[in-house]
């Protein structure tokens, strides 16, 4: 079944704990966490003490997406104050792979994501190390933009280089989601869909109900 991993980017976060707590007991499958460093991207968000105090009130899984460069210095970092999976992109990484491994000797999960304009095939030599490939299907930086529709070939592309490596990675698709798109999204094999704007309109359990509803059809 396709996961929906609502992103605390477009949180109120004034009453951040209160609204983590209504996707939860909407069965939202992944918290997704956008840290930005005003370098990688041309905006700043949140970073690790609102991981750590997020952790204490939730059981969620936590989908963390890094948006800053050489991200292997804040690995531990972010796996101390409570990240399941922590996603790198590949732009902002001088060593892919060994930014991978460290996240792995962390003891967690490993994503690495691509932006729209990164050629997939970039993933070839260490297709088969991530748990999660996210395809970005916006510029990173800012939630509130509009679906790049080349994201349903780059999702395909990355399925087959997956099932002919033997690659087990989850697709993930970030960026410009909404009730329209979502359910040509998940019919298109993407595993886990990521969703700000579009999950946190208020109220939040209509709105999460309603994405939900698109992709159960
Ligand atoms: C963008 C972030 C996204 C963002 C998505 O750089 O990675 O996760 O929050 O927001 P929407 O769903 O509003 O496009
Ligand atoms: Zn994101």
């Amino acid at each position: 079944m396709t996961k929906i991993a609502p992103s605390i980017l477009s949180a109120d976060f004034n009453r951040l704990g209160e609204q983590i707590a209504i996707l939860e007991n909407e069965g939202a499958d992944y918290l997704h966490i956008d840290v930005m460093d005003g370098a990688f991207v041309p905006n700043i968000s949140f970073g690790i003490p609102v991981v750590r105090s997020i952790r204490k009130n939730t059981g969620m899984f936590f989908d963390v997406h890094l948006m800053i460069n050489e991200p292997v210095r804040y690995i531990r970092d972010f796996a101390e104050a409570g990240a399941d999976l922590i996603c790198v992109h590949y732009e902002a990484c001088s060593n892919i792979i060994g930014t991978l491994e460290e996240i792995k000797s962390h003891g967690k999960k490993c994503g690495v994501a691509i932006k729209p304009g990164t050629p997939v095939e970039l993933l070839t030599p260490f297709i088969t190390m991530p748990d999660l490939i996210l395809v970005m299907s916006v510029e990173p930086g800012f939630g509130g933009q509009k679906l790049n529709h080349n994201v349903f070939e780059r999702v395909k592309a990355v399925r087959q280089m997956l099932d002919e490596s033997g690659g087990k990675a989850e697709i993930e698709v970030d960026g410009g989601v909404t009730e329209d798109n979502i359910a040509e999204l998940a019919a298109a094999g993407v595993d886990v869909i990521v969703t700000g704007s579009a999950a946190f309109k208020e109220p939040i359990s209509e709105s999460l109900k309603r994405l939900r509803e698109k992709i159960d059809k």
